[in-house]
Order: C-alpha cells, then structure tokens, then sequence
C-alpha cells in the first residue's frame, strides 16, 4: 500500500472503466441483454470480492480471532444480500425477450461458474476452521444464500416455466431440489 498518489491518478483511469464498459458483448437481438450480462457479470465480480473475505475469515479463525472473523464474514453476507436485489432488477426481465437471449446462448449456464463452485467448496473450510463461535455469523451467511437460492428460483420459474435449463438440467425441479440445501446443515436452519 502506497500514501502517495500516483501521479496522474483518474477515476476512469483507476476504475479502467473504458474496459469495463466494453465487456458486455450481445449474442441476441434483444436490447434486454444487457442487462441479463451485466447481473451476471456483477455477480461475479461480487463473487470475486466474496472469495477473498471467505479466505480471510479462515484466515482469521486459524489466528484465534475469532471476532475479527465474524465481522468479515459479515461483510460476505452483506454482499449475498446485495445480490438478492441484482435478480430483483433480472426480474423485471419481459419472458419473450428472455426467450430471445436463451436461443441465443445455447448451452451456456452460470451452472459453469467456476467461481460460484469455489464459494461453495470454500464454506466447508470455513465450517471446519470455525469455532462455535461463529455460530451466528455462520447461519446469516448460510441464511443469505438461501434467501438467494429462493429468488433465482423464483425468476427462473417465472421466465423458464416447465423448460429445461440452458445447460440441460430439468431447470424448475432441479433449482427447487437445491435451494433449501444449507451451506452448514450442521448449524440447524
Ligand atoms: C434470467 C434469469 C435466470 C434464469 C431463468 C436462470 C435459470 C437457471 C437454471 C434453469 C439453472 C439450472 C442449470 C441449467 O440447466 O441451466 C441455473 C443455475 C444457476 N444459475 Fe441461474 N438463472 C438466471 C439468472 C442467474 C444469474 C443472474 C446468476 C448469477 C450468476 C445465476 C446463477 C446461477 C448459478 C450459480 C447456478 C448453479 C446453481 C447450482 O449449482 O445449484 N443465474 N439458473
């Protein structure tokens, strides 16, 4: 970390904001795809974010702070929470303008995201790293994502109806079977 500014330092320049803007490439013909890009690729980036506060608070357990932890594990939940609003706004999606993103995407899902596996596979170092503790923090973290869970759930029954996900799942019946599985079934729900 440096305390002197890097000498011509711009907000467009730091925030590389020039690229940012020119990540969202559409497949379709819709003008709503744009926003379905955007709440995914905000969800990653929040995803990436969320990663590195998962690695912390072990990081933080495993020094025997305990405190320090809940707090950043708080932080990951406020994210969660946050992404719970960016599929508020996917849901305001028209159906028939989804219909023209999903023949355009073929077999692409974020049941790829590599990212999103991490989180997943990451909670259970973070269950074995945490003391009781983190009780709380746990179960706000673990009750986020599956107020999350719930309201994919709910935005895909409303734009997907009884059709197969685009990577071929049975898309409904599947989500529904995952969304009441808790991150720490232990903690009790
Ligand atoms: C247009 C709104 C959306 C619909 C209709 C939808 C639908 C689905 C469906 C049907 C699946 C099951 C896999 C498949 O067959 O494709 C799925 C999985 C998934 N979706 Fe979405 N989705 C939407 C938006 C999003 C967004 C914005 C994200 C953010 C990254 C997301 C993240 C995920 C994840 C992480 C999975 C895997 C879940 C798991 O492994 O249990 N979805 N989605």
């Amino acid at each position: 970390m440096t305390t002197t500014a890097e000498p011509g330092v711009t907000y467009e320049g730091h925030t590389r904001l020039a690229e940012l803007l020119a990540l969202q490439t559409p497949l379709s013909s819709s003008e709503e795809e744009p926003f379905f890009l955007i709440a995914h690729q905000a969800h990653e980036l929040w995803f990436k974010a969320l990663l590195g506060l998962v690695d912390r608070t072990v990081s933080e357990l495993r020094a025997g702070d305990p405190a320090a932890a809940a707090a950043t594990l708080a932080r990951g939940t406020a994210i969660v929470d946050l992404l719970v609003h960016h599929l508020d706004v996917l849901d305001t999606l028209p159906a028939a303008e989804f219909e023209v993103i999903r023949a355009a995407v073929g077999s692409a899902s974020a049941l790829q995201s590599r990212q999103y596996a991490r989180l997943r596979h990451r909670a259970q170092d973070l269950a074995a790293a945490a003391g009781p503790g983190l009780a709380a923090a746990l179960r706000d973290y673990d009750d986020a994502w599956e107020r999350w869970r719930r309201r994919h759930l709910a935005t895909a029954r409303r734009l997907l109806g009884d059709q197969r996900g685009t990577a071929g799942t049975t898309g409904v019946p599947f989500l529904e079977a995952r969304a009441p599985q808790r991150l720490f079934p232990d903690l009790g729900g």
